[in-house]
């Protein structure tokens, strides 16, 4: 079936994969030809006939064995090269449909397990095309077009041909698959699992090591080693029992093309020179056998990762993109948030329930409230990562989901609490966001986000490597280049999802002033578990549960007894206790 899905998803490239399969025919047809016509040959020969008898055979026999090298290689060159355009075509479209997944539609993956995937998956999926489909097709050709030409010779050696190249080509495959199968799937699994637990190891290896578990990390990596090997043990020794049955095969056609081909010269019905041509085609036939066999093992494999390929290919999407996408409309970008239910995939519970939210351009509301009530639910919801459950999100009174999500989010945009930095140079990180920036765009959008003193003290500037994810920056230097990227792309509304919450207090306070400061002319929508610093911001709306529980100004709700009032001094005395 996911073979099925994947060979219809490159349909492109079957006029190429047809010209390559023609190629692989006639090479193995002209191998054939070869061996049967050179047996023809030395068995007359031996009758010493004139030679005018035997040089039509002598030219067919250099033409056979030039048209198999010939055809050979231009087999090799076609399907080689379209079977690397199929795989590009695989990743494009796993790349494509990992896109439109993340982020809220990839927790159903872990992280390792989508990278084998993405990598050796495709690379198995690639070979059923090139040593599954098309050696199968072109190798049962060669095996019955020889099987004719024998029949008409000696009928029953033809039969026996014929009868052959089925158990060859559909029964022992049909059986090995059949034993195979479970092994093929559990090795993909444990390559997988495998893939995941190396990746993991190498992005958690300073906490593993911190805690002394890498002896046991590393004792679990090789017992799913183990497994991946065992797994594949098994599976080779199936195959190779089917190879063994192809092989065992061959040979007893070659013995019943003898034992039926004997006893026809003796009566006269089949010539001695003949009976060489019999006996021979299924020897030269057994290139052919070996690489059936070997195509059905390919297509098990090939098959288990396709359907993981497949997996990934027909995972749903997390939001729904119109057929027909509205125009997006002209600034102002006013947000209208009406009784907002969403809910994560694969989850039971609403994470937001029937919030309201008024967001005209250039105000600023900052939604405050205890872990999991839902902050960062919203902050989802308002960049189109997230469909509403009930409810609707609009923007400059275009409800959002008609309109393209990724149209939406070169309007709103968001700045996480951990922002990627990418293994490469500050001017690259920021130019991120706007390709076609200019080097003084960059650097002014540095300025404002107060980055350009420290990219002028380092010796490269501009073009100083940051390292793997920012490894070379302090925290407040990082989110400081996050805010450059969002400055550079200029979003006319921007959501704050906790931006400064890993940063020591003081580093915090700064970077949180300079950061309202710089998107003072936009519209805000700031996440934070941290109170102060958002008491001039137009609205604060507590959450709870996925509901709004008290909104209002600072001023507002700090005259009602509610939650806001209690963490807000709550806050207030920690921070005085600090600096005395
Ligand atoms: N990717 C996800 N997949 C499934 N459920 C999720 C996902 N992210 C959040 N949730 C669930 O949605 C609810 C709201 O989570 P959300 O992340 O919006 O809270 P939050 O207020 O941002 O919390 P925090 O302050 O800890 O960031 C929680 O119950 C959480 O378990
Ligand atoms: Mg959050």
């Amino acid at each position: 079936m996911s073979v099925r899905r994947i060979v219809s998803l490159v349909r492109t490239r079957w006029p190429r994969l047809i010209l390559g399969a023609c190629a692989g025919l006639l090479a193995s047809a002209c191998s054939v030809a070869l061996l049967a016509t050179a047996a023809w040959l030395v068995a007359r020969a031996a009758q010493r006939p004139s030679i005018i008898v035997l040089s039509v055979a002598v030219v067919s026999v250099r033409a056979f064995a030039l048209g198999r090298a010939i055809f050979r290689y231009v087999e090799r060159l076609v399907t080689h090269d379209v079977t690397l355009q199929v795989l590009s075509d695989l990743r494009v479209a796993i790349f494509r449909r990992l896109e439109r997944l993340a982020p809220t539609g990839l927790p159903v993956f872990r992280n390792g397990d989508l990278l084998a995937r993405l990598v050796s998956d495709v690379e198995a999926v690639q070979d059923v095309f090139l040593r599954a489909l098309l050696p199968w097709v072109t190798g049962v050709l060669v095996a019955l077009l020889s099987a004719a030409g024998v029949l008409l010779v000696l009928h029953s050696a033809g039969t026996v041909l014929v009868a052959v190249t089925l158990l060859v080509a559909v029964v022992v495959p049909r059986f090995t698959r059949r034993w195979s199968h479970r092994a093929e799937a559990g090795a993909l699994e444990a390559r997988g699992q495998l893939s995941e637990d190396v990746v993991d190891t190498f992005e958690r290896l300073p906490e593993l090591v911190a805690y002394g578990a890498v002896e046991r990390r590393l004792a679990g990596l090789a017992d799913t080693e183990r497994r991946l090997l065992r797994h594949l043990d098994s599976a080779a020794r199936i195959r190779g029992t089917g190879a063994a049955a192809v092989t065992l095969a061959t040979g007893a056609a070659v013995w019943c093309a003898l034992v039926l081909g004997v006893p026809a010269v003796r009566t006269g019905s089949l010539s001695a020179v003949l009976l060489a041509v019999v006996v021979l085609v299924p020897l030269a036939l057994a290139e052919v056998f070996a690489s059936l066999a070997l195509a059905a093992g390919e297509l098990t494999r090939g098959a288990g990762a396709a359907g993981r390929v497949v997996d990934v290919l027909d995972t749903p999407d997390p939001v729904a993109e119109p057929g027909r996408p509205s125009q997006m409309p002209a600034a102002p970008y006013d947000v209208f948030v009406a009784g907002l239910w969403a809910r994560w995939p694969g989850q039971e519970d609403d994470a937001l329930c029937g919030v309201d939210l008024d967001l005209p351009a250039g105000r600023r509301c900052a939604i405050v409230g205890e872990s999991g009530s839902g902050k960062t639910t919203l902050a989802m919801a308002l960049l189109r990562f997230l469909d509403p459950g009930a409810g609707r999100v609009t923007l400059a009174g275009v409800d959002t989901r008609e309109l393209d999500s990724d149209a939406v989010r070169q309007v709103v945009g968001l700045l996480a609490q951990d922002a990627h930095i990418f293994d490469s140079t500050v001017w690259e990180n920021v130019r991120l966001a706007r390709p076609t920036a200019t080097r003084s765009e960059v650097r002014a959008a540095l300025g404002k986000a107060r980055l350009l003193d420290w990219v002028d003290s380092l010796h490269d500037g501009l073009d100083t490597w940051v390292g793997e994810h920012g490894d070379r920056m302090s925290g407040g230097e990082r989110q400081r280049l996050a805010l450059a990227r969002v400055l550079l792309a200029d979003f006319p509304v921007v959501v704050l999802d906790e931006p400064v919450e890993h940063l020591d207090q003081r580093t915090a306070d700064t970077l949180l002033t300079d950061l309202l400061g710089a998107t003072r002319d936009r519209t805000v929508l700031a996440i934070t578990h941290r109170l102060q610093g958002y008491e001039d911001f137009d609205e604060i709306v507590v959450l709870q549960d996925g509901r709004v529980a008290e909104r209002g100004t600072h001023q507002e709700l700090m005259r009602i007894d509610g939650r806001y009032r209690a963490s807000y001094q709550q806050e207030l005395a920690t921070s005085r206790r600090q600096i005395a």
